[in-house]
Formats: structure tokens, sequence, C-alpha cells
């Protein structure tokens, strides 16, 4: 078990802050490390550079981020493996954008055909409701960086059009630039690849009413033209309800599964069960059902309250025979956390560590 109070993740990221790369910055506001877990004195970790050629050029700084974490205080063991995320495979080349601009979104042009896979990109799992504000995109992105404190390679996809949250809730602003016009390079947040629409966008693009196949043409492209490397999932936050991008996702594209998030609330429930039918029609299986905002913990107190019903979802779960990954508390620090752009995850909380159970149990019903 991790003893937080010995020796926390934060000291370790301090002293990997510590260690500069030969080409600026430092390892940790490079975000090249990953999978770091804290054991009593037994610290493990990955460095992970974009390409092998890259990897071999961090075998000193390896050597440097070993030393700086050996040398605090309760550390016994210290762990560190260097990989690289791998070459990208090709991908088809659409229309070239000026020089270091990401390419424009087709609006109003909808493929008719799409590869079914994403090259490199081993599982796409969508997380979906059938009702809106119960959490999809903060468990998303949580889930996304607890997977990838785990050692999985992910990435995001907010796939919001109408209301894109990741920006946001990764702390992620910047314009992801394209240096060939074709391929976007996404950034890296939280150990996670991310790419929103929002973040695409132009200003003139935000007056667009966006219709049915301009959304789907635009999602395609997100998928197709992000260079998102090797992974081993990529996780889709869904707009609410079971529309358009759903119906794209789930024919186009094949899905390894989908999570249906729900709070305990009957009248969420009624709507995750339209959720749930509408995947299974489309061929997508479950991969689990997670109940947000399930216990109220005073932060005063510490008294938790189930304001909203108890158990519900995994009564549900049960019932309908599905796999069930864990409650959520409702909690002030996920909001927070959430509006500050960084996830509770990527924190010691208590909720991280909720996050980082499910993420294990995902890991094991999927691998
Ligand atoms: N467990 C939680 N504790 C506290 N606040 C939460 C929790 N989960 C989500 N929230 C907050 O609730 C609001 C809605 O959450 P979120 O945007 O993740 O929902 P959503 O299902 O993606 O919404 P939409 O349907 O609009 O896309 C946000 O302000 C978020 O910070
Ligand atoms: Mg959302």
């Amino acid at each position: 078990m991790a003893t937080q109070e010995t020796l926390s993740r934060d000291a370790v990221l301090t002293a990997l802050r510590g260690v500069a790369l030969p080409d600026g910055g430092d390892l940790v506001s490079r975000d090249l490390v990953r999978a770091l877990v804290v054991e009593d004195g037994n610290i493990r970790f990955v460095i992970e550079a974009e390409t092998p050629e890259a990897a071999q050029k961090l075998a000193a700084v390896r050597a440097r981020a070993e030393a700086a974490v050996a040398a605090l205080d309760g550390v016994t063991r210290v762990s560190v493996a260097l990989t690289a995320h791998g070459p990208s495979a090709p991908r088809r080349a659409p229309a070239s954008a000026p020089a270091g601009e990401p390419p424009a979104l087709k609006i109003g042009r909808h493929p008719t055909q799409g590869p079914n896979s994403v090259p490199g990109v081993r599982r796409i799992i969508a997380i979906g409701s059938g009702k809106g504000g119960v959490g999809k995109s903060t468990v998303s992105a949580n889930l996304a960086v607890a997977l990838a404190r785990e050692g999985w390679r992910v990435g995001l996809l907010d796939a919001d059009i109408y209301g894109p949250s990741q920006p946001r809730m990764m702390g992620v602003s910047k314009r992801p630039s394209s240096p060939d016009g074709k391929m976007i390079i996404p950034p890296v947040a939280h150990g996670v690849t991310m790419i929103s629409i929002g973040l695409l966008l132009r200003e003139e693009d935000e007056a667009v009413i966006w219709r049915g196949p301009m959304l789907m043409g635009a999602l395609q492209q997100l998928l197709t033209q992000v260079r998102w490397g090797e992974l081993d999932a990529l996780l889709v936050d869904m707009p609410p309800g079971t529309g358009d991008i759903q119906l794209t996702l789930c024919q186009k594209f094949d899905l390894a599964g989908a999570i249906v998030v729900s709070t305990p609330q009957d009248v969420a429930l009624l709507d995750a069960r339209k959720a749930l039918k509408a995947f299974t029609t489309l061929k997508t299986p479950i991969v689990g059902l997670i109940e947000n905002m399930s216990t109220f913990i005073c932060p005063k107190c510490g008294h938790e309250e189930h304001i909203f019903g108890d158990g519900g979802v995994k009564r549900e779960a049960e019932r309908l025979g599905l796999p069930f990954l864990g409650e959520l508390p409702l909690s002030v620090e996920v909001r927070l956390a959430g509006d500050g752009g960084v996830p509770v995850s990527a924190t010691d909380s208590p909720v991280a560590e909720a996050y980082r159970r499910m993420a294990r149990r995902l890991i094991e019903n999927m691998s």
C-alpha cells in the first residue's frame, strides 16, 4: 500500500522536475513520466519518449532521474523503465493546409466511407450516457489519467462538438500544430494524448450551426487525421444522448466497447437504459457501468450521504449481467480539479484511488 504520509507522489514529481532534458524543460514539464507508482519506499515509473531514437538519447536522463528519486528520504528502491511511444503508422493523406496549421475541419463534408479502425489504436472505447450533465466528461478525463497511471498508453477524444469540455478539464488551450498541414499533432496532458474539437475550431467556425453530416465528418477527421501513435486505448467522451455522433462512431469504427455513466437517480437510470439499449442495438459491447455522484462526502465533517439514492447503477448492472466498474463520490474537489485543468486522478486524493481501482478493473476485464 502507498504510504502517502511518508512519501508522496508530489515529492517524487518535485524531484523529477529537477531533472533537465538536453533540449530544454524537465521530465515533468515535458510530460514524459508515465505509470508512477509509489508503494512504501518502492518507486516505479516509466519515461516515455516520442520515438525510439528520442528514447535512446534519454539514457543519461534515466540515470539522473533514478539518482534524484533515490536521494529522497524514505526511498528504498527505484525502478525506471525507458520506452518510446512508437513511430506512428502512415495515414491517409487529406488536402494540405499551410505548414504548421492543423487542416481545416471539413464542415459540410460527410465522407461516406471511413476506415473501421484507427492505425496504432488497439481499442476505441466510447463513454456515453443517456442524460446530460451526469459526469461523462469528468469520468472520461479522470479514467484516462488513471489508466495512464496504470501503464496503459491512452488517448482521449472529446467528441462533444456542441460543448467541448476536455480543453478545460485537461488544462490544454494551445491550438495543435500540423507540420505537414495534414496530420494533427495532439497535445499530451497528464500522460494522456488528447484532442478536442474545441482546440481546432477557428473563431469563424464557432458560429456554424452543426448539422448531423457535419458532425460526422468532423468526428471522422478527428479519429483519422490525428497522429495518435501507439495506444492501448482511445477513450471517446461522447455528447449527451443517443444521436448522430454515437451512430457514426459505432457504425463506422470498430469499437472495443462502451462505458455508460449514470447518477443513481431513477430518472438518470431510465436514460442510462436508453443509452445501453442504443449501444446494444449498434452491436457495441458494454464494457462497464459507472455510478457517478454516488455519495456526498461532507468536506467539513466527513459524513457520507447517499443523496441521490443508494447503489442503483450497481443493481442495474447485476440485473443486466453487465460489468460494474465502480462508484464515484460527489465531491467539490472533483469539480474544482476539473475546472482547474488538473483532473483529480492526477493527484493524491482518495477519489484518485477510486479511479485507479476502476482503471485496474477495466484493464483486467479487457485484457
Ligand atoms: N463526482 C463529481 N463530483 C462533483 N462534481 C462533479 C462530479 N462529476 C461531475 N461533476 C461536475 O458536474 C458538472 C457536469 O459534469 P460533466 O461536464 O463531466 O458532465 P457531462 O455528462 O459530460 O455533461 P454533458 O452532458 O453536458 O457533456 C461539471 O461541472 C463537473 O465538474
Ligand atoms: Mg460532457
